[in-house]
């Protein structure tokens, strides 16, 4: 029996979008609204927990209220076809709950805290168990934190992240203005001669090699899942 070939999607908030999560830098998204020095970055945190606590309160309710969208939908069902890994800059689980089954997170997750002592303890949190607060304590009695990369902090998943683009056969990207390094620069792992197809309705300038789909994330995966199923 054949391998399946590899699929890498790499997904920004643009996957999302349909689902009503709003982007980041399209006009009225998050970072219009919300100083992202205040709420995303470690300094930010430093100077006042509280209010980066609230911020994710908040996230996670909205996240609560919406559903994963065809897009996500289209990219679990390519797992029929292709060994398919996600490589979201997402903190949503929204690509989990379309029943993708390997997703790497590489910007964090909303639904997760970790201790602030002990960065490997990690914890689920849940619907009936949402808010934290600079004076939530784990069961070892240490303070937690929103388990998100902020801005100024490293990207612990960035190697990983790489290593797998580089073993892609084709690399499909959703949703994202490419802006945010070290996410942005993953395309350039791809192989030579790697098919690279890029969705979005306002996209970023990339290289030529790659063929851009100027669509809703959910109007191209459509298109790509009609070309890429077998
Ligand atoms: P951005 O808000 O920077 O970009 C969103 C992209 O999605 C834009 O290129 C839009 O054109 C596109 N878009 C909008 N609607 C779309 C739709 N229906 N279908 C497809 N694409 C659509 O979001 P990201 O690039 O994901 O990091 O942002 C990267 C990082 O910056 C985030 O992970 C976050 C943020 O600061 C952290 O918070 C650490």
């Amino acid at each position: 029996m054949t391998e399946k070939p590899r699929l890498v999607v790499l997904t920004g908030a643009g996957v999302s979008a349909e689902s009503g999560i709003s982007t980041f830098r399209d006009s009225g998204g998050l970072w219009d609204n919300y100083p992202v020095m205040d709420v995303a970055s470690a300094d930010g945190f430093a100077r006042n927990p509280a209010l980066v606590h609230r911020f994710y309160n908040m996230r996670r309710r909205e996240l609560l209220e919406v559903e994963p969208n065809s897009a996500h939908r289209s990219i679990a069902e390519l797992e029929r076809w292709y060994r398919v890994t996600v490589i979201t800059q997402n903190v949503d689980n929204l690509h989990e709950r379309a029943g993708s089954s390997d997703v790497v997170h590489l910007h964090g997750e909303l639904m997760k805290v970790r201790s602030m002592r002990h960065p490997g303890r990690v914890y689920d949190l849940d619907a009936d168990n949402l808010d934290t607060s600079p004076e939530s304590r784990d069961r070892y009695g240490d303070p937690v934190r929103p388990h998100i990369v902020f801005f100024q902090e490293p990207v612990p998943e960035i190697e990983r992240a790489a290593a797998i683009v580089e073993e892609a056969d084709v690399v499909v990207v959703i949703g994202t203005s490419m802006v945010v390094y070290p996410a942005a620069g993953l395309i350039n792992y791809a192989r030579r001669g790697v098919p690279v197809y890029y969705i979005d309705p306002n996209p970023a300038p990339v290289p030529d090699r790659i063929t851009v789909i100027k669509a809703k994330a959910t109007e191209g995966m459509e298109c790509l899942v009609k070309m890429f199923r077998h």
